[in-house]
């Protein structure tokens, strides 16, 4: 098979390589230079455990391919992916499908023969229509199929994700196309992973349920936690209590700040936003929303209780800026939100995240970037964690302690223990928890 990415962002880049793994012959598209000038150079624009390795055996081998020629790598295509951005739009957080859209156009005018033009990017219910109407009315002569394919990898576990996935979503009535896609996953189907063959337009919305169940999951967690610590017990082990309960899962369990990420703010948006639009309001999915917007701020009063509301001048050292570990992705963080409204409250913030400093810096330039946790707690009053990052899972806490000027240590992630943070000097603060 000859495939085409178009947007070689965390998705279209790890699908590319991937399906290049498989064999395929991959041309991935990007309208930025620089990036595809670093990844003829095999260096990685992201932060992804394993993915270097695959782009550059694969680019060695000639299967993989990176370039900004659009109309030459559609044209040789049998298949061509979508995988550009749908950020939320401003003012009423429809999905912004300018970027599908304009994709849309541009592969109409080059493709060649039987073309298949498949979404990757989250579109909502009826975008592959919009698709279809687009390229027909640019080319009312061609032989194409649109099908819907949504991805579901997690970014730090994308290759793992994309290799080993629980399911493959492809949206299409056509026997023609079916065959094309059922080819290309071939190497997965060999696997058992199972091929899920729906409608379009219910492939389109199993990747937006899918999203709005998992934040609402959180979103009930979190609640919970802010309950336990009302009524004194430990959300911990009521997740645990909950998640052997095989119809619940212990998946997406774990109290925190709220979720973030490029993905479940916009997706559960846009979800709401088509719901009310089809007459159909989805209220659990809209207090979702605002429940988990409310919590960003309620982390920022959490760590100002501890002060008795006098943050002015007082240092807190922040361990994880990224929404999640094993990225470099500061997208809708948390942290972002938290750091703001500390500040706001006349904080002073240091910050150390292994991966999320470069994107963070170019947003928040008001921070001190430290060189590892322990620079970071250098005379602080309180110690902050964001991000359960694994270097942040066994620290040196006696010594952490030392280097600090005051004994707070709040923990978002509830990653230590109230006797161990206790027996190395520290105040500690968690989520859910009591001592
Ligand atoms: N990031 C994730 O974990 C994840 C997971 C599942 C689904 N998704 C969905 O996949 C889609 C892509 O997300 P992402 O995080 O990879 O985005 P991204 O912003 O990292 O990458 C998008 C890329 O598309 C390029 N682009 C835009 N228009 C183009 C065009 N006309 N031609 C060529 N290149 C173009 C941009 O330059 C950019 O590099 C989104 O709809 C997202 O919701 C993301």
């Amino acid at each position: 098979m000859h495939i085409a990415i178009v947007g070689t962002g965390y998705v279209g880049l790890v699908s590319g390589a991937c399906f290049a793994d498989f064999g395929h012959v991959v041309t991935c598209v990007d309208k930025d230079q620089a990036k595809i000038d670093a990844l003829r150079a095999n260096q990685i624009p992201i932060y992804e455990p394993g993915l270097e390795p695959i782009v550059s055996t694969n680019q060695r081998q000639g299967r993989l391919r990176f370039s900004t020629d659009l109309p030459a790598a559609v044209k040789e295509a049998d298949a061509v992916f979508i995988a550009v951005g749908t950020p939320s739009r401003r003012g009423d957080g429809h999905a912004d499908l300018s970027y599908v859209v304009n994709a849309a156009k541009e592969i109409a005018a080059a493709m060649n023969g039987f073309t298949v033009v498949i979404t990757k990017s989250t579109v909502p219910v009826g975008t592959g229509d919009t698709v279809e109407a687009t390229i027909r009315a640019a080319r009312p002569d061609a032989d194409f199929e649109v099908v819907s394919n949504p991805e579901f990898l997690r970014e730090g576990a994308a290759i793992d994700d994309f290799k080993r996935p629980d399911r493959i979503v492809i949206g299409t009535d056509s026997a023609r196309a079916r065959a094309v896609l059922s080819e290309i996953y071939r190497p997965l189907y060999l696997n058992q992973a199972p091929l899920l063959f729906t409608s379009r337009r219910t492939s389109e919305l199993i990747k937006y349920a899918a999203n709005a169940f998992l934040a609402t999951k959180i979103t009930f967690i979190n609640e919970i936690a802010d309950l336990c610590e009302k009524v004194g017990a430990n959300v911990q082990e009521v997740a645990h209590g909950i998640g052997l309960d095989k119809r619940i899962g212990a998946k997406f369990l774990h109290a925190g700040p709220g979720y973030g990420g490029s993905c479940f703010p916009k997706d559960t948006l846009a979800l709401a936003r088509t719901a009310q639009e089809a007459g159909s309001a989805l209220r659990i999915v809209e207090t979702v929303i605002s429940v988990n917007e409310a919590r960003k701020l309620a982390m920022a009063r959490k760590v100002s209780q501890v002060f008795d509301g006098k943050l002015h001048g007082r240092t807190v050292a922040v361990l994880g800026l990224t929404f999640k570990p094993n990225t470099d992705d500061i997208r809708e963080a948390p942290a972002l939100s938290i750091i703001a409204a500390l500040q706001d409250r006349g904080a002073i913030i240091r910050a150390y995240d292994p991966q999320g400093m470069h994107e963070s810096a170019k947003i928040l330039d008001t921070v001190t970037y430290c060189e590892d946790p322990y620079d970071c707690a250098a005379g602080a009053d309180a110690l902050l964690i964001v991000t359960e990052w694994e270097q942040f899972r066994a620290l040196d806490l006696p010594r952490l302690k030392t280097l600090m000027k005051g004994q707070i240590l709040i923990d978002l992630r509830n990653i230590y223990r109230h006797d161990e943070a206790a027996h190395a000097g520290f105040e500690y603060h968690s989520v859910g928890r009591r001592p």
